[in-house]
């Protein structure tokens, strides 16, 4: 597949995440032509309008690469059955100033997943973060279902994921994943 940019997204900001660990996982999964590029959240302040300007570095790094990517997967925690502070803050700052949100946001597709150590595995999180996505005007991609990863510690061993049955599926997701944006794409240069 040719040139696929993706920016990957954690909500979790723990050393270990399981989540991030799933995001590094995708990486290795990607096709071929296809690269993602994790976005750092750690130095993103709590959104406050009195500091939008200038806006933080950490906040501009992410919306330059969000700019220039054609897709995003972003891989959530569940925090008390919705979806953590950590993303909510990141996309709020993304989401401004307004005039530049269309640029940014707009159109990008997402793939959605999310990993737990408990039996719902960020269920209840992904659909919270929905109605969020809905007013970014980003498409959330489901042609394939969703991946919700249950039992988070027994799928991944020493910081990589083991679970062979999970690769499969992280693979044939991303594969299909890259494919409609090469169709949007192609859509978009006609
Ligand atoms: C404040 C808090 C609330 C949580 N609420 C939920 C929850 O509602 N559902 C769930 O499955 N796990 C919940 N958990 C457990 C998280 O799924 C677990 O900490 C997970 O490892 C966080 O994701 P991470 O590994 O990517 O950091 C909660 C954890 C914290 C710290």
């Amino acid at each position: 597949m040719s040139n696929i940019n993706l920016v990957g997204i954690s909500g979790s900001l723990r050393s270990g995440s399981y989540n991030t660990l799933l995001l590094e996982a995708v990486q290795r999964h990607l096709p071929e032509g296809a690269r993602l590029s994790v976005a750092r959240l750690d130095e993103f302040p709590l959104f406050n309008q009195d500091r939008e300007s200038p806006l933080p570095a950490a906040v501009g790094a992410v919306k330059s690469a969000l700019r220039s990517c054609d897709g995003v997967i972003i891989c959530t925690p569940e925090y008390n059955l919705g979806m953590p502070g950590v993303l909510k803050n990141a996309f709020d700052w993304l989401s401004r100033p307004p005039q530049e949100q269309a640029e940014v946001l707009h159109g990008k597709p997402v793939l959605l997943m999310g990993a737990s150590p408990g039996p719902f595995g960020s269920i209840s999180a992904q659909n919270a973060s929905l109605s969020m996505f809905r007013a970014l005007r980003m498409p959330v991609w489901n042609e394939q279902g969703l991946i919700v990863v249950t039992h988070a510690g027994d799928r991944f061993k020493d910081g990589t994921l083991v679970d062979e049955a999970l690769q499969q599926r992280l693979q044939q997701q991303a594969e299909g994943f890259c494919r409609h944006l090469l169709q949007l794409r192609a859509r978009n240069d006609e």
